[in-house]
């Protein structure tokens, strides 16, 4: 009976007859030898259970899951590491199981595999779309030389409060520029074909509105206006679904009181009102977390709600490969919504080209040293451009034959670099800054000094990491090193485990010892040049802002960060950066954007009554799209004009500095009336990242349409309503002369 069912299964799949059908038929042909539990099955996805090429596993958790598989109730797997693994796992899948469906091997390849470029949130600063669609195709050639096909990026989560560990895993706080970086990054990872097996299928996740965690504390509350959903948090959403993504998932988050997991509203505005029609996986136990959150009474209840809310597959939670056949049969889950999840689980896999080669993601083992690998210098590249000069008095570039001294906890870094989401990196594989620095200048006339101990205690992915802050042994050192010096280069930060999941800060000054030690070495050397490592926005205190000379943000620069942010020390290119986050001035001013509504009482005024601290400035410390080059770039007044149904703005820009620059040209507009729904004092409607060479100067114009200035209603409608409209070309959100028009 068995081999009967087997031999039909592969005719029916793999025959020629077959592959020659369109999809949809040969799902439906699938689905119709299927049985309910095994329906089911094609709903459940576990993590690595167990070592694949190793025995099978007796007893415990490993043993029930591995007879799952070979019953065929499984149908993706995630984390599992290594080709031959995956090769072993899927032979289970396809040869052990009534009817031999292939697995999908997902895993977090967030920012590279095991070659790492720099943290998404990084590679956003560098505004360089095809750059960061590249990275995205880099780590799918990496990751799926290893056996896998599914990765859980791009998260599309827009935030706007950087004491959230994740912001580091998106593109910031402006949904055009999260659009656009969506649509690359999942361009990047599914190329052209999905069943090439060099792409992978994408995930637009955490759907939805994850990064407006109350309080910026991980898996808190999420309470948002309609509004807010459709102007700001769905967009880049949209903009995944339309750029073909295959996956989305779910967030651990509430929304309007229901947990998105088993939100009936969300799955039908995903799948009804914008015609997704790809897999909604959950996030990893989210189906069970539901009861936590007090909506299911026991995880049977979990499984009802999460089905009939329509998400495809359970991550983890073991809820549906218990209970769902039994929902079914009782009545209180639709059979039909079954076939339709696992229909979208087959038709991926047929898509991926799994069906009629199970093994075709196993056929390209390599295995690469990170700093050597083929995608070493793309990496290497990105960092570069993502980093942003913050200040910068002259004192940089470095010319090679200065005295330098490098200090700080961060000098000698060869692990934080690599940021928190290196799931499937090998820790300590970056190159440092000081190993960069040997590189592009040599080892002459440069000391070392990393001062004291930063972390009390190991730091790994699921722990916290203990922070030293009353060990000072160390501070010595690097105060003799920075007091003999002609400068001193202090690469200060957060560590890579510091931001990431579930890694909220309530502070986002630099922890530890580190304003002190900055305090210490500005007391003997004055010419001091701050690199600063970070996950997110941090605050550096004003004393220390104003006495150094140049502060250059390198985020989390993965692999090739050392020899990357030398580069831009030593000149070899100019830092071009913009910041795709607003950097404040106080955590007490969080959420701090750029993109916020007048209110009523905008202020300023001689009395108290208007919006505003009395202890502070509103202003950031550092703008949205804020960024230096070594050179100067000047912007003429923009101007606009109506041409036809769309207007040009225009302004010229010029190079008016020595050195070639890329500089990134940012539009904003605002509409000053709208019936809609008011709106933002400034928004990003476009950008054009160009190098002028020296003296070099270009009239910059961009298109404007209707569309691209219409707005959400609070009932999801767009419209666009005529009337008078500003525009300013800048070179960030707080600057520019604007050019205003009514339009009719
Ligand atoms: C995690 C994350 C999600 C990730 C998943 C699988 O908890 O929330 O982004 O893709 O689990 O690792």
């Amino acid at each position: 009976m068995k081999k009967v069912f087997l031999l039909s299964a592969v005719l029916v799949t793999a025959s020629a007859f077959a592959q020659k059908q369109p999809t949809a038929w040969r799902v439906d042909s699938v689905l119709q030898l299927m049985t309910l539990e095994e329906k089911v099955g094609q709903m459940n996805q576990y993590n690595g259970f167990w070592n694949a090429t190793g025995p099978a596993p007796e007893g415990g958790d490993a043993a029930t899951k591995y007879q799952h598989l070979r019953n065929g109730w499984v149908g993706s797997v995630l984390n599992v590491q290594g080709v031959e693994e995956v090769r072993a796992m899927q032979r289970v899948a396809v040869e052990e199981t009534r009817l031999g469906i292939p697995l999908i091997f997902g895993c977090d390849v967030i920012h590279g595999y095991k070659t790492l470029s720099p943290i998404p949130l990084a590679e956003a600063a560098s505004w360089d779309l095809e750059a960061i669609a590249k990275s995205a195709h880099n780590g799918a050639e990496e990751a799926t030389s290893y056996g896998l096909n599914w990765t859980f990026a791009p998260m599309v989560d827009i935030s706007r409060d950087p004491r959230w560990g994740r912001i580091m895993e998106g593109a910031g706080e402006d949904p055009y520029l999260g659009s656009r970086i969506a649509e690359a990054r999942v361009r990047g990872f599914q190329g052209e074909q999905l069943n090439d097996p060099r792409s992978m299928a994408a995930c637009a996740k955490h759907f939805a509105g994850y990064g407006f965690s109350e309080a910026g504390r991980d898996y808190n509350t999420v309470d948002v206006s309609d509004y807010t959903l459709y102007n700001v948090i769905y967009p880049p959403f949209q903009a995944a679904k339309k750029a073909g993504v295959a996956t989305f998932m779910n967030s651990f988050n509430t929304m309007n009181g229901i947990p998105a997991t088993g939100n009936q509203a969300l799955a039908e505005l995903l799948k009804e009102d914008w015609g997704f029609e790809g897999v909604l996986v959950s996030d990893w136990g989210s189906v069970g977390e539901m009861i936590a959150h007090g909506y299911a009474r026991n995880l049977k209840e979990a499984a009802e709600q999460a089905a009939n809310a329509r998400c495809d597959m359970d991550m983890e939670s073991l809820a549906y490969v218990q209970f769902l056949a039994s929902l079914v049969r009782e009545g209180k889950v639709s059979e039909s919504l079954v076939d339709d999840a696992a229909r979208r689980v087959l038709k991926l896999k047929f898509d991926l080209g799994l069906m009629d080669d199970p093994y075709r993601y196993c056929n390209r083992p390599g295995s690469w040293e990170p700093t050597t690998s083929p995608w070493a210098a793309d990496a290497q590249e990105l960092a570069e451009k993502s980093a942003v000069l913050l200040k910068n008095n002259g004192i940089l570039p470095l010319v090679k034959k200065q005295a330098i001294a490098l200090v700080g906890p961060m000098a000698q870094e060869k692990n934080s670099p690599l940021g928190n989401w290196r799931v499937s990196s090998d820790d300590f594989t970056a190159l440092s800054l000081y190993e960069g620095l040997v590189q592009v200048r040599g080892e002459k006339r440069m000391t070392v000094a990393s001062g004291p101990v930063f972390l009390k205690g190991p730091i790994s992915f699921p722990f916290e990491a203990e922070i030293n802050t009353t060990d000072t042994s160390g501070m010595h050192a690097v105060v003799k090193a920075a007091g003999e010096a002609e400068i001193a280069i202090l690469a200060v930060g957060e560590h890579g485990f510091h931001s990431g999941e579930a890694r909220s800060r309530m502070s986002l000054h630099l922890p530890g010892l580190q304003e002190q030690l900055i305090r210490e070495v500005l007391k003997v050397q004055e010419h001091v040049v701050l690199v600063l490592y970070a996950g997110r926005p941090m605050i550096l205190p004003d004393d220390i802002t104003e006495q150094v000379d140049a502060i250059l943000l390198a985020w989390q620069p993965g692999t090739m960060g050392g020899p990357a942010i030398a580069n831009l020390l030593m000149g070899k290119r100019s830092p071009s950066g913009r910041l795709p986050v607003t950097f404040p001035r106080s955590e007490g001013q969080i959420p701090l954007y750029y993109g916020a509504y007048t209110t009523g009482r905008p202020g300023p005024s001689d009395a108290v009554f208007w919006s505003h601290y009395g202890d502070g400035p509103n202003t950031p410390a550092y703008p949205f799209g804020y960024g230096l080059t070594y050179s100067t770039v000047t912007y003429a007044a923009t101007q606009v004009k109506q041409m036809g149904d769309s207007m040009a703005v225009t302004a010229l820009v010029k190079n008016e500095g020595k050195v070639a620059v890329d500089e990134v040209v940012q539009l904003y507009a605002r509409d000053h009336h709208s019936r809609l729904g008011v709106q933002p004092v400034r928004r990003l409607i476009g950008f054009q990242r160009v190098t002028l060479k020296p003296g070099e100067e270009r009239m910059m114009t961009f298109s404007v349409t209707a569309d691209q200035l219409s707005v959400a209603t609070s009932e999801g409608e767009r419209m666009f309503e005529p009337g008078t409209f500003s525009f300013w070309v800048a070179p960030h959100s707080a600057a520019g002369t604007s050019a205003s028009i009514d339009w009719k």
